[in-house]
Protein backbone atom coordinates (compact mmCIF):
# COMPACT_ATOMS: atom_id res chain seq x y z
CA UNK A 1 0.00 0.00 0.00
CA UNK A 2 2.59 2.58 0.81
CA UNK A 3 4.54 1.52 -2.69
CA UNK A 4 1.01 2.52 -4.17
CA UNK A 5 0.86 6.25 -2.36
CA UNK A 6 4.43 7.10 -2.93
CA UNK A 7 4.25 5.60 -6.52
CA UNK A 8 0.92 8.03 -6.85
CA UNK A 9 2.07 11.09 -5.27
CA UNK A 10 4.23 13.00 -8.41
CA UNK A 11 0.89 12.35 -10.61
CA UNK A 12 -1.04 13.79 -7.35
CA UNK A 13 1.27 16.78 -7.22
CA UNK A 14 2.13 17.54 -10.74
CA UNK A 15 -1.22 16.72 -12.34
CA UNK A 16 -1.70 15.46 -15.96
CA UNK A 17 0.90 14.80 -18.16
CA UNK A 18 1.68 18.44 -19.85
CA UNK A 19 -0.49 18.87 -22.39
CA UNK A 20 1.19 21.66 -23.76
CA UNK A 21 4.04 19.75 -24.50
CA UNK A 22 2.05 16.73 -25.61
CA UNK A 23 0.80 18.94 -28.30
CA UNK A 24 3.67 20.56 -29.76
CA UNK A 25 5.46 17.10 -30.19
CA UNK A 26 2.37 16.53 -32.13
CA UNK A 27 2.80 19.36 -33.84
CA UNK A 28 5.99 18.36 -35.56
CA UNK A 29 5.59 14.54 -35.29
CA UNK A 30 2.42 14.69 -37.60
CA UNK A 31 3.91 16.73 -40.20
CA UNK A 32 1.49 19.94 -39.21
CA UNK A 33 4.64 21.97 -39.45
CA UNK A 34 5.11 21.23 -43.08
CA UNK A 35 2.39 23.31 -43.75
CA UNK A 36 1.63 25.53 -41.03
CA UNK A 37 5.62 26.83 -39.85
CA UNK A 38 7.89 25.67 -37.52
CA UNK A 39 6.43 28.76 -35.65
CA UNK A 40 2.63 27.68 -36.46
CA UNK A 41 2.55 31.34 -38.08
CA UNK A 42 1.04 30.04 -41.53
CA UNK A 43 3.10 30.41 -44.59
CA UNK A 44 2.15 31.27 -47.69
CA UNK A 45 -1.45 29.78 -48.63
CA UNK A 46 -1.70 27.93 -45.00
CA UNK A 47 -3.32 29.69 -42.10
CA UNK A 48 -1.62 30.70 -39.38
CA UNK A 49 -2.75 28.74 -35.86
CA UNK A 50 -0.49 30.14 -32.83
CA UNK A 51 -2.33 32.14 -30.44
CA UNK A 52 -6.03 31.46 -31.80
CA UNK A 53 -8.76 30.29 -29.69
CA UNK A 54 -8.64 26.88 -28.68
CA UNK A 55 -12.43 26.34 -29.08
CA UNK A 56 -11.77 27.31 -32.40
CA UNK A 57 -8.94 25.60 -33.57
CA UNK A 58 -11.29 22.60 -31.92
CA UNK A 59 -14.26 22.76 -33.91
CA UNK A 60 -12.21 23.47 -37.40
CA UNK A 61 -10.00 20.35 -36.85
CA UNK A 62 -13.26 18.00 -35.72
CA UNK A 63 -14.50 19.22 -38.78
CA UNK A 64 -12.16 18.34 -40.72
CA UNK A 65 -11.58 15.20 -39.07
CA UNK A 66 -15.50 14.12 -40.63
CA UNK A 67 -14.50 15.14 -44.08
CA UNK A 68 -16.28 18.48 -43.67
CA UNK A 69 -14.83 21.53 -44.91
CA UNK A 70 -15.57 24.95 -46.48
CA UNK A 71 -13.11 25.46 -48.94
CA UNK A 72 -10.77 23.80 -51.64
CA UNK A 73 -8.12 24.26 -49.51
CA UNK A 74 -9.93 21.99 -47.39
CA UNK A 75 -9.34 18.81 -49.15
CA UNK A 76 -5.69 19.55 -48.35
CA UNK A 77 -6.20 19.61 -44.64
CA UNK A 78 -8.77 16.66 -44.48
CA UNK A 79 -6.44 13.56 -44.16
CA UNK A 80 -4.31 15.09 -41.40
CA UNK A 81 -6.78 15.64 -39.26
CA UNK A 82 -8.65 12.55 -40.08
CA UNK A 83 -5.82 10.66 -38.42
CA UNK A 84 -5.72 12.55 -35.16
CA UNK A 85 -8.05 11.28 -32.24
CA UNK A 86 -9.57 13.41 -29.19
CA UNK A 87 -6.91 13.21 -26.82
CA UNK A 88 -4.45 14.67 -29.83
CA UNK A 89 -6.60 17.67 -30.69
CA UNK A 90 -6.76 18.24 -27.08
CA UNK A 91 -3.05 18.62 -27.03
CA UNK A 92 -2.62 20.23 -30.11
CA UNK A 93 -5.01 23.00 -29.55
CA UNK A 94 -3.77 24.09 -26.41
CA UNK A 95 -0.02 23.96 -27.77
CA UNK A 96 -1.28 26.50 -30.50
CA UNK A 97 -3.97 28.44 -28.25
CA UNK A 98 -1.29 29.00 -25.41
CA UNK A 99 1.89 29.63 -28.00
CA UNK A 100 4.63 30.33 -26.17
CA UNK A 101 8.03 29.94 -27.99
CA UNK A 102 10.90 31.86 -29.27
CA UNK A 103 8.52 34.83 -30.75
CA UNK A 104 11.21 36.67 -32.46
CA UNK A 105 10.73 34.77 -35.75
CA UNK A 106 6.99 35.07 -35.48
CA UNK A 107 5.36 36.41 -38.85
CA UNK A 108 1.52 35.64 -39.13
CA UNK A 109 0.58 36.27 -42.31
CA UNK A 110 -2.87 36.84 -42.99
CA UNK A 111 -2.47 38.34 -46.23
CA UNK A 112 -4.20 34.56 -47.66
CA UNK A 113 -7.10 33.32 -46.11
CA UNK A 114 -9.58 30.18 -47.02
CA UNK A 115 -8.72 29.41 -50.38
CA UNK A 116 -6.33 31.45 -51.14
CA UNK A 117 -7.91 32.91 -53.72
CA UNK A 118 -8.15 29.81 -56.18
C1 LIG B 1 -0.73 19.54 -46.55
C2 LIG B 1 -0.67 20.79 -45.82
C3 LIG B 1 -1.24 20.79 -44.39
C4 LIG B 1 -0.83 20.02 -43.31
C5 LIG B 1 0.29 19.00 -43.25
C6 LIG B 1 -1.65 20.44 -42.18
N1 LIG B 1 -2.52 21.42 -42.59
FE1 LIG B 1 -3.85 22.40 -41.37
N2 LIG B 1 -4.54 23.44 -42.98
C7 LIG B 1 -4.07 23.32 -44.28
C8 LIG B 1 -4.86 24.18 -45.16
C9 LIG B 1 -4.68 24.34 -46.66
C10 LIG B 1 -5.84 24.79 -44.34
C11 LIG B 1 -6.95 25.76 -44.78
C12 LIG B 1 -8.14 24.90 -45.13
C13 LIG B 1 -9.41 25.67 -45.38
O1 LIG B 1 -9.38 26.67 -46.08
O2 LIG B 1 -10.45 25.21 -44.87
C14 LIG B 1 -5.60 24.31 -42.99
C15 LIG B 1 -6.34 24.71 -41.88
C16 LIG B 1 -6.10 24.31 -40.59
C17 LIG B 1 -6.84 24.78 -39.43
C18 LIG B 1 -7.97 25.83 -39.47
C19 LIG B 1 -7.34 27.20 -39.47
C20 LIG B 1 -8.21 28.28 -40.02
O3 LIG B 1 -7.81 29.46 -39.97
O4 LIG B 1 -9.30 27.98 -40.53
C21 LIG B 1 -6.32 24.15 -38.35
C22 LIG B 1 -6.76 24.33 -36.90
C23 LIG B 1 -5.26 23.28 -38.83
N3 LIG B 1 -5.16 23.41 -40.18
C24 LIG B 1 -4.48 22.48 -38.00
C25 LIG B 1 -3.54 21.56 -38.48
C26 LIG B 1 -2.88 20.59 -37.64
C27 LIG B 1 -3.06 20.47 -36.13
C28 LIG B 1 -2.08 19.85 -38.46
C29 LIG B 1 -1.24 18.63 -38.09
C30 LIG B 1 -1.99 17.50 -37.58
C31 LIG B 1 -2.23 20.38 -39.81
N4 LIG B 1 -3.12 21.41 -39.78
C32 LIG B 1 -1.55 19.90 -40.92
C33 LIG B 1 -3.00 22.55 -44.69
C34 LIG B 1 -2.31 21.64 -43.92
Amino acid sequence: MLKFIVFLLPLLLYGAPDMYKTGKNLYFSKGCNGCHGVSASGTNRYPPLAYRRKPFLMSKLKNYRAKQGTTQQSQLMIPFAMELSDKEIDALTTFLSEYNENKSNYKPDFSTRGDGGS
